[in-house]
């Protein structure tokens, strides 16, 4: 499941989720080869509508939809999802021209005709998500998805943000980032608890995050990514913030 997290949140949060550019090819490929195997070992031949595993089955979902009202991530919220026309939550800037246009109309069977085969229900739309094959999963799927949209409040589902995603509102001292210089092509980076690294300029990557669960302003956020430590992201509030942040100094 982490992998699936992981995998699916690199990309939400490099903003290369949805937007004009369409999904390469490989990045669905690392989608299916994820995400499938999660959720075909997930599958149990019991009964049909449990919203329980449901909610387990959501988490394939919860990298990119949280069930918060406007909390949009790489996908619209689900939150009031049924009913809703599709491509019309006012909050999400990201939504397909195909999405927009297909006037349907969520609800069980439509959800089960999209969660099947999202570009086969709706061509050209660009959810990166291959489809769940088996219809027990669907249904099970769409009896949570049926409840916990409608609750309609922050407490219902999981946890808006990435599975495993650190508070950027506390941060840890190792994480919290006082200054980043730059020269010639090394980035170093010093956080509160007085350590300095340096990056090579390639292997660094500035996200920002404008969300409420966002960074607080001038307080960006540290984290290593990549196996040998070599590479990280720095999350901060806004993107005015990133060169008046970096100061160039040898
Ligand atoms: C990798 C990210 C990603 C994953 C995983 C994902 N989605 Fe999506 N989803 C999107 C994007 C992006 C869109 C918008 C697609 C478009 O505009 O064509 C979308 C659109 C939707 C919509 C239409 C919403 C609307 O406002 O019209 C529904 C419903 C939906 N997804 C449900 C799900 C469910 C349920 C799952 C899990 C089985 C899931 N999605 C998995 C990214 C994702």
């Amino acid at each position: 499941m982490r992998l699936v997290a992981n995998a699916v949140c690199s990309g939400a949060r490099n903003g290369q989720g949805g937007g004009r550019t369409k999904w390469s090819a490989a990045r669905q490929i690392v989608l299916l080869t994820f995400a499938l195997p999660f959720l075909l070992s997930a599958a149990k031949p019991e009964a049909a509508n449990d919203a329980s595993k449901g909610e387990q089955y959501f988490r394939a979902c919860a990298a990119c939809h949280s069930l918060t009202p406007d909390h949009n991530m790489t996908g619209p919220s689900l939150a009031g999802l049924f009913g809703r026309k599709a491509g019309t939550l006012a909050s999400f800037p990201r939504y397909s021209p195909a999405l927009q246009a297909s006037g349907v109309i969520w609800n069980e069977q439509t959800l089960d005709a999209w969660l099947a085969g999202p570009t086969r229900f709706i061509p050209d739309s660009r959810m990166p998500f291959e489809g769940i094959e088996q219809p027990a999963i669907r249904s099970d799927l769409i009896a949570y998805l049926k409840k916990a949209t409608a609750a309609n409040d922050a407490t219902s589902g999981p946890r808006v943000g990435m599975p495993g995603d650190p508070d950027l509102k506390n941060l840890q001292a190792e994480n919290k980032v006082l200054s980043i210089t730059y020269c010639p092509d090394t980035y170093r980076v010093t956080t509160a608890d007085g350590q300095t690294q340096g990056f090579w300029e390639r292997n660094l990557r500035f996200k920002t995050d404008s969300s409420p669960i966002g960074p607080d302003k001038g307080a960006p956020a540290l984290f290593g990514a990549g196996m040998q430590g070599d590479r990280a992201s720095i999350i901060f509030s806004s993107p005015e913030e990133i060169s008046a942040f970096v100061k160039r100094q040898c």
